[in-house]
């Protein structure tokens, strides 16, 4: 007897060889220009020189540039192809268990050395502070992932890598720090007594639990004390925005070998970077009016930038020492609830974005803790990978669409991107499993 089984493929991979060679950028196509970052004091628009202690010449050429394609150093794309092209993924084994019509597929930047999208910047980052003479990059970490990214790329590149990490993360992920110092860099909680803006919070609050927000205040104020040293961010600007296009570009020829087309491009976004990443380079042929494929970054309740936040002038960390941006923004004040998603919780979101959701491209949602860990273990139970807790809120998302797309017995495509997994986040899924986690709603002041 012959048994026939419907094969439906799961894996897209691209060769190396099809390796994107330029970086997208998005700001060659917007209808309204961007609003320029500002001088606090001033209130005029900054220029290079007000950057210049912070970031190397070409990134900040990239952070203003209008040029539709940034050629990717062959330095940077040899680096890469340790992990890159990345898969895309059909999930069609939770479709199944969804029983939607609905084609799912998912982006998997876990595969990366540090599990998450995060290297696609720091190897650029490490890679052009290197050629400009930097021997030292400094920086924050939320989650624990964009320091492993820096100290990753640090090591390739040999610069000594300096790392701030928010303190609820640093006790609860212990493995991220040995991670972060196992590629030699240095890792340290925040807020710290190694800077005036960590003395100030701890006089404040000694039991801070500290914020991605305080941690770049830290950060910054290291960096502009040393000549040796730059400041390195892992998210919120546009060049890092630039760099993390080379996922959407790939997952564009990919969906393309599926020989589908997204409906909706869904992307957790807590600086705005991974959700950036896969959308942008589908977001130009909506810009151009040439799709009209939806666009949906997700973020927590607790830290609700883009749904719940003003869309207005503020600072880039706690302390007040960067330029100001024109952002969607809980203030730069507020303390984000120790949630476990700490990669998300973050005041403000990308002026890009911020930008692009105020011109009506992009939509949002807030879900708490609790339904995004349920998402996270069906996809874990089907598709057999954990997710990282900021990815769980994208999952949750694409299993919501699925859900309506089957009351609506509408054949939807829907593509997220899996910004990373969540090997080292395994006490968080303990506290959702032993019913532990609350959800924190964010109340307006
Ligand atoms: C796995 C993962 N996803 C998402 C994020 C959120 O950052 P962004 O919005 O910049 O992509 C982080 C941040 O640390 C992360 O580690």
């Amino acid at each position: 007897m012959t048994v026939t089984i419907s094969r439906t493929q799961r894996r897209f991979v691209l060769p190396e060889s099809e390796l994107p060679t330029h970086y997208y950028n998005i700001a060659a196509d917007l209808p309204v220009p961007q609003p320029p970052p500002l001088h606090p004091g001033t209130r005029e628009p900054i220029g290079p020189e007000m950057l210049a202690p912070l970031f190397p010449m070409e990134l900040i050429r990239q952070e203003v540039s209008t040029d539709r394609e940034v050629e990717i150093p062959e330095e940077i794309r040899e680096a890469y192809r340790i992990y890159r092209p990345t898969p895309l993924q059909r999930a069609t084994a939770l479709e199944k268990a969804l029983d939607t019509p609905a084609r799912i597929y998912f982006k998997n930047e876990s595969v990366s050395p540090a599990g998450s999208h995060k290297p696609n910047t720091a190897i650029a980052q490490a890679f052009y502070n290197k050629r400009e003479g930097i021997s030292r990059l400094v920086t924050e970490t939320g989650a624990g992932q964009w320091g492993s990214a820096l100290a990753f790329a640090c090591s390739l590149f040999d610069l000594e890598a300096k790392v701030f990490m928010v303190r609820v993360s640093y006790d609860q992920k212990p493995y991220r720090r040995s991670f972060i110092q196992s590629f030699g860099a240095t890792v340290i909680p925040s807020p710290s007594t190694e800077t005036n803006a960590g003395r100030a919070i701890l006089a404040e609050d000694p039991d801070s639990p500290g914020s991605l927000g305080i941690a770049i205040s830290e950060a910054v104020e290291e960096a502009g004390s040393r000549d040796d040293t730059k400041y390195s961010l892992g998210s919120v600007l546009n060049h890092v925005l630039l760099h993390q296009t080379v996922i959407g570009q790939e997952a564009m020829a990919q969906m393309e070998m599926a020989g589908d087309r997204p409906d909706v491009v869904i992307g957790c976004a807590g600086g705005g970077s991974n959700f950036a990443g896969i959308a942008f380079p589908f977001l130009r042929d909506r810009l151009s009016g040439a799709s009209s494929t939806r666009f949906l970054a997700v973020e927590p309740a607790s830290c609700p930038s883009l749904t719940q936040g003003e869309y207005r002038y503020d600072f880039g960390d706690t302390a007040g020492t960067t330029p100001l941006l024109k952002m969607h923004t809980l203030g730069n004040d507020f303390r984000p609830a120790p949630i476990h998603a700490g990669g998300l919780r973050y005041h403000g979101m990308a002026p890009m974005v911020s930008h692009l959701y105020d011109q009506g491209f992009i939509e949002a949602r807030a879900y708490a803790q609790n339904t995004c860990f349920e998402a996270a273990v069906q996809f874990a139970r089907t598709e057999g990978l954990i997710p990282a807790p900021e990815s769980s809120h994208a999952i949750r998302a694409a299993i919501d669409e699925a859900l309506e797309a089957r009351e609506a017995g509408e054949e939807r495509v829907i593509l997220f991107n899996l910004s990373g997994h969540g090997h080292f986040d395994m006490a968080a899924y303990d506290a959702y499993l032993a019913g532990s986690l609350t959800d924190v709603e964010h109340t307006p002041a």
